[in-house]
Order: structure tokens, then C-alpha cells, then sequence
């Protein structure tokens, strides 16, 4: 298999340390390359931090520390979240790595002498939160930015500009031309509008003003635009070099996704667009942009005090694994839509899909071979695939291939919940115990076996989301532990003895509901 699969997060500001917000993210990205690995074997996740500009210069003034001792302190709690949410990214890179600040001076230097950078002296509105100049029909009516609710800071400097008006209509081609090149697509629209507006834009400030970035080669007077810099990181930490770009490079580039979220799809399908038409690289496939998750309905921030980090939701609900959040956060929004967060709902969701439906299904069909036949599959029972639930279990695996086409990945998991009830919804009208009881042996066993067979295919689209879950349900039915798409097909569920009673344990313990009901009463 040559296929591979390239996808890339948004790498996080280290000015604080990591919520749901940016755990969603990596939820979403990370169930999707577990879904590729799945199908192939080259799938490569990036993630990141971003650690330069004037946010982090700041925040470190502030607590009396050096911005590398910040970065270092907050980096390492974005990486502990990861591992606490098993994120098997293939690599984290920092915008303070040593390879990726020289490969950035490299492409600012190329850009340079393309002549697509030249310099100027500006007047500007500048928002920190959103490291970027604003226009002021950007702003809202008491002139705040609309992202950060923080009055931009007037700037006077002479800084390089980059030729962003030069790539417009090149730019507004590719994205027309290339109908899954900006997902969900209902953003296409305002983005083409925007690209209408769109000015050169500053890709430099001034040491005076920013200290903490990378510099411009033989000019000590300019620090590198932190958006150029953060951008540069998908082709830098797959080993891009202007001279000689390796062997990953070649092989990877050009990103087939860039997750990131709604409010940065212009940095990455208009800057980021640019840039590489400068470095006349290829272009990324798809940018998905996934939308806000709020908390008990309200935008979450430092001042509300309501920011809530994955580690807590874990440790609230004595989770020993991330299984439960993983799904509940994918699970949060449609596709490009917003989501939300209440322990309520967390609590309630996984519950009723992973407790009640999905392993309460295994249980008490385990429970039943073990009861009416020891534990054992005999060959007798083998069902073939046009059975009404070989059926079902094939066209859901097509359709949730079809819906991560589409980065559709709470669709996806509802795809799951949905074949699930219709195998509970076949189990009551089959009534296997009624089956037993009338000693229609081979009748019993065959329901037996298409529910425990479904169970399989359960398991292995369960994975992404829930991969230790998965995991539990193939011991419990004897299978390997391979969630490999190939070997997904109907009728390979083990026959012969495959459990007994004390091995049957339930996959999912349901969620006691006394923390979201403490919470209230405070
Ligand atoms: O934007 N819900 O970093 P960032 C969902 N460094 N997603 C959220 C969110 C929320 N409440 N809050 C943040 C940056 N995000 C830049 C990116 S990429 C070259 C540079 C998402 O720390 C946000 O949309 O502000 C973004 O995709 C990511 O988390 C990092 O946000
Ligand atoms: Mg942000």
C-alpha cells in the first residue's frame, strides 16, 4: 500500500495550559488518524505548540518568568494532557526547536528574494489574542475585537510586508476549483468574501516591539511574524528544507487535512496558501474546521472562571481511562458546528451509548452462550453474509468510511449507536432465551453468533473513539487485537469455546452521577 495520510492540528499557544477547547481538537484529529490507520499503513498525525509572539512575551512578563521558562512549563502540560488522552500523534513539534526556527529564516529569506516581501511603514490595529492586525470594520461597535473582546493596540512600525494581493485570484481559484478544499463547505462563502478585502499583509515587527521570535537573517531590527512562523511548522517538522527537503517530506507532503478550528480558516486557506504558492510547494487537500465548544452554553475564558482542563473531567469522574471523554467530545458537534460541554450530558451520553447500549449488548449475550452452551461458538451457528445483520454491519462500516471522508465524526459515531440498537432492537424480537427454552439449539445459536459477530464489527469502528473499550470487547470475544479495516468482514468471529463466566465483565461501568450533582449544589 503507498497510500498515506497526512493530517496536522493547530499547534496551541503556550500561554496557558490546555481545555477542552483545544482537547477537542486533538480528540477529533486523533480519532481520525486512528480511523486511517485503520485502512493504511502510512497515516502520520502532527501536532504543536506555538511559542512565539507578543501573547507569550506578555504573559511571561507578568508572572516575573523568561517566555522559553513558559513555554517550557506549559508545553509540558499540553504533552501530559495528550498522554492522558492517548493522542498517538506521530509528533509533537515546538516553534522553539532549533531545526524549525532555521527552516522559518529559510523561507522568509526565499519569499524575500522571490520579491514577494517587501518593506513599509505602517499604522495598524493590533489584537495579541489574535496575534494580528485588525481593520476596523473588523472591530466591534466600542471598537473591540470580536474574538477576544480586547481593544487592539495601535501600532506604528516599519515592518516587511508580504504580497498577499499578487495570490488572490490564484488563491480564489483554488478554492473554487476544489469543492472539499475548505470543510464543512458553508464557510466557502465568507471566505471568498474576506479574500475580496484582502490587503498585503505585515510579516514582520520590530525587535523594540517583539523580542520573543524568531529573527530576520541580516536584518537585527525584525522579529518574524508569528503567524509565519506557527504556519511554517506542517512543513518543517516533516524535515522541509529550501535546500534539501528529506525523504518524510517528499513522501508526506502535501497535508491531506489540516484540522483546526472556525476562527483561524483564514491564516490557513489564505496566508498559508500564499506561502506555499511562494515556495511553490503543493497545496493541502482539505482544511476542516471544526467549530466552538462551549460550557453550560457559555464561551469559555479566564474571566468567566469557567475553563475546565481534560485532566479534571478524568478526575471528577474517577476515569482511569479517556475512553468516555474521547467519545463524548467527538461526539459533541455536527460537523463544523459548535458543541457543547455540561457534566450532565457527558455523564448521560456515555451511559446510555456505552454502558446501556453498547456493553450492556456484549454482556448479556456473553452471558447467554455461556448459559445455554458454555461459552462455546459451534460451526453450526455460522450465519452467512446476507443475513439481515451481515447486511446491517457491512453498510454501516461503507457509510462511516464515507462519513470520515467528509470529516463527518460525530456521524460517524452515531453510525455505531445506531447499528448498536438495531442489534439490541434484533436480540428482543429473536428472543434467544425463548429460542433455548423451545430447544431450538441451532435457532439460539445462530442469533448468538450474529450478535456477537456484530459485536465484533462494534468493536473495531468503536476503536478510534474508544480504543481501550474496543480493546476489552475483542479479549472478551477471544479475538486478536487487530482493528485493521481487512480483516472487517463478516463470518471471521472465532469458533470453539471463547469464554466462560468469570471472564465476562462488563466493558463500561456507567457513570455515577454524583459529581455533576455535587457541582450543582455550589
Ligand atoms: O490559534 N473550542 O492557538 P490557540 C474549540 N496558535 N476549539 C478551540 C477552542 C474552543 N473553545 N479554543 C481554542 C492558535 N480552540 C494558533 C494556531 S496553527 C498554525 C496556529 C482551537 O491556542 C482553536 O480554534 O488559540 C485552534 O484551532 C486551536 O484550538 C489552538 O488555539
Ligand atoms: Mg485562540
Amino acid at each position: 500500500m503507498n497510500e498515506k495520510f497526512y493530517l496536522t492540528t493547530a499547534i496551541d499557544y503556550v500561554n496557558g495550559a490546555p481545555h477542552i477547547g483545544h482537547a477537542y481538537e486533538k480528540i477529533l484529529s486523533d480519532v481520525i488518524i486512528r480511523h486511517k490507520r485503520q485502512l493504511i499503513d502510512n497515516a502520520f498525525m502532527l501536532t504543536g505548540t506555538d511559542e512565539h509572539g507578543i501573547k507569550i512575551q506578555k504573559t511571561a512578563a507578568a508572572k516575573n518568568i523568561t517566555p522559553k521558562e513558559l513555554c517550557d512549563e506549559n508545553f509540558s502540560k499540553f504533552e501530559n494532557a495528550w498522554k492522558e488522552l492517548e493522542i498517538s500523534y506521530d509528533k509533537i513539534i515546538r516553534t522553539t526547536d532549533e531545526e524549525h526556527k532555521k527552516v522559518v529564516k529559510q523561507i522568509f529569506n526565499k519569499l524575500l528574494k522571490n520579491g514577494d516581501i517587501y518593506k513599509h511603514s505602517y499604522t495598524g490595529l493590533y489584537c495579541s489574542g489574535c496575534e494580528s492586525f485588525l481593520s476596523p470594520k473588523d472591530l466591534t461597535e466600542d471598537g473591540l475585537c470580536p474574538d477576544h473582546l480586547k481593544k487592539p493596540e495601535e501600532i506604528t512600525e516599519e515592518n516587511y510586508f508580504f504580497k498577499l494581493t499578487k495570490y488572490k485570484v490564484k488563491i480564489a481559484e483554488y478554492i473554487k476549483n476544489n469543492p472539499g478544499f475548505i470543510l464543512p463547505e458553508i464557510r466557502v462563502n465568507e471566505l471568498l468574501n474576506q479574500l475580496e478585502n484582502i490587503e498585503d499583509i505585515s510579516v514582520s515587527r520590530t525587535k523594540s516591539s517583539v523580542q520573543w521570535g524568531i529573527g530576520v537573517d541580516g536584518d537585527d531590527t525584525q522579529t518574524i511574524y508569528v503567524w509565519i512562523d506557527a504556519l511554517s511548522n506542517y512543513i518543517t517538522a516533516i524535515g522541509y528544507d529550501i535546500n534539501n527537503p528529506s525523504e518524510q517530506f517528499k513522501k508526506l507532503w502535501p497535508a491531506d487535512v489540516h484540522v483546526i478550528g472556525k476562527d483561524i480558516i483564514k491564516f490557513h486557506s489564505i496566508y498559508w496558501l500564499a506561502i506555499l504558492m511562494s515556495l511553490e510547494l503543493p497545496l493541502p487537500k482539505t482544511i476542516y474546521a471544526h467549530g466552538w465548544i462551549t460550557i453550560d452554553q457559555s464561551k469559555m475564558s479566564k474571566s468567566l472562571g469557567n475553563v475546565i482542563a481534560p485532566h479534571d473531567v478524568l478526575k471528577a469522574f474517577n476515569l482511569t481511562e479517556p475512553d468516555a471523554f474521547r467519545y463524548y467530545m467527538a461526539s459533541a458537534a455536527q460537523s463544523g458546528k459548535d458543541g457543547n460541554y455540561s457534566d450532565e450530558d457527558f455523564k448521560e451520553k456515555v451511559n446510555a451509548d456505552l454502558a446501556n447500549n453498547i456493553g450492556n449488548l456484549l454482556n448479556r449475550t456473553l452471558n447467554m452462550l455461556v448459559k445455554y452452551f458454555d461459552g462455546e461458538i459451534k460451526q453450526e451457528f455460522i450465519s452467512n453474509k446476507s443475513c439481515k445483520i451481515a447486511i446491517m454491519a457491512e453498510n454501516t462500516k461503507t457509510q462511516i468510511i464515507e462519513a470520515f471522508n467528509k470529516y463527518e465524526i460525530a456521524e460517524a459515531a452515531n453510525l455505531i449507536v445506531t447499528f448498536s440498537d438495531s442489534v439490541n432492537k434484533y436480540v428482543t424480537d429473536n428472543a434467544p432465551w425463548s429460542l433455548a427454552k423451545e430447544e431450538k439449539t441451532v435457532e439460539c445459536g445462530q442469533v448468538l453468533y450474529n450478535v456477537l459477530e456484530a459485536m465484533r464489527y462494534i468493536a473495531i469502528m468503536l476503536y478510534p473513539y474508544c480504543p481501550n473499550i474496543a480493546k476489552d470487547i475483542l479479549i472478551q470475544l477471544n479475538e486478536n487485537i487487530d482493528f485493521k479495516y481487512q480483516n472487517l468482514t463478516w463470518g471471521k468471529l472465532k469458533i470453539g469455546k471463547i469464554t466462560q463466566k468469570e471472564n465476562i465483565k462488563p466493558v463500561f461501568l456507567r457513570l455515577d452521577s454524583k459529581f455533576a450533582t455535587d457541582k450543582k449544589k455550589d
